[in-house]
């Protein structure tokens, strides 16, 4: 109840704070990213298929037994839960989905990194926006993770990867496999000391053109402590407070740090 009211207070601050469509935003590279990715209305083709699977996913009655691995999991108390059930609340909404694929989308983006895989339907996302790219989900859950294999290999989703371990074991192991990383989308475990340390392992692995994302920067005070801490970091020049999630770029032609909020 207490994160319900913190989210709350966030939200009617950063409305009366963000910046809409664009506006005073200075910066070219963040400019054309609102162009081409916040505010970008296309409809892409596989949005629809992707919506069509989600709904599929709505009705799913499959029982799956699933571990409670990390902060997020209030909504759920027993071990068993029906896919359509997590479809319904554990998942990224829609037209965050589709940003993220719209960010893929337009940054070219190679090597792709997605802490929390749940169903899969974010890491499909990922894999369809650049169909070149290599993408690589960790889940902690067995049973999720099989589950989220099943439905990419029956749409024909081939340059995912799922990883079935826990982030803290299975990030570092991955990263030292990798040259570099150029999206993170950290969606699981919302605490401050995890958040900071999946920041932290990731960043030696950054390039001038990498983006991380963190979920849920206002689920409760120790999320937004994280989030600020990791935009003040040396290495991040551009930061953007999307309010449901923050992105921080590491672009070196940037001579002064830039702060971003926007409203979507
Ligand atoms: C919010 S869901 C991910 C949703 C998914 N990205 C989407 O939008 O479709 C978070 C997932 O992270 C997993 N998770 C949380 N903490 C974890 C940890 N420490 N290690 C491994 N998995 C974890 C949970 O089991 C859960 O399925």
């Amino acid at each position: 109840m207490g994160d319900k009211f913190y989210q709350i207070k966030s939200y009617v601050k950063h409305y009366f704070m963000a910046t809409r469509k664009g506006h005073n935003v200075h910066s070219p590279f963040a400019y054309k990213l609102c162009e081409e990715v916040f505010y970008n209305t296309s409809v892409f083709y596989d949005f629809q298929i992707l919506i069509k699977l989600r709904n599929t996913l709505l009705k799913d009655e499959t029982d799956l037994s699933v571990e409670d691995f990390g902060a997020g999991s209030q909504n759920f108390k027993s071990k068993k839960r029906k896919v359509k059930e997590i479809a319904a609340k554990g998942i990224s909404p829609v037209k965050q989905a589709q940003l993220l694929y719209k960010l893929v989308n337009y940054l070219n983006a190679q090597t792709i990194i997605e802490l929390g895989t749940s169903v899969g339907i974010t890491s499909l996302y990922f894999s369809l926006a650049n169909k070149q790219a290599k993408v690589y989900t960790i889940e902690g859950s067995n049973e999720l993770s099989l589950f989220a294999k099943e439905l990419a290999k029956n749409n024909r989703v081939l340059n995912c990867t799922f990883i079935n371990a826990k982030f803290d074991l299975a990030l570092p192991q991955l990263l030292s496999e990798l040259d570099s990383v150029d999206v993170l989308y950290v969606d699981g475990n919302h605490t401050y000391e995890a958040t900071l340390n999946y920041f932290k392992t990731a960043k030696d692995k950054c390039s001038n053109d990498s983006v991380f994302i963190f979920d849920d920067i206002y689920w409760n005070k120790n999320m937004t402590k994280a989030w600020e801490e990791i935009k003040s970091d040396a290495t991040v020049t551009l930061s953007i407070d999307a309010f449901y999630f923050g992105m921080i770029f590491f672009k070196k032609e940037f001579k002064e740090k830039v702060h971003l909020k926007i409203l979507l």
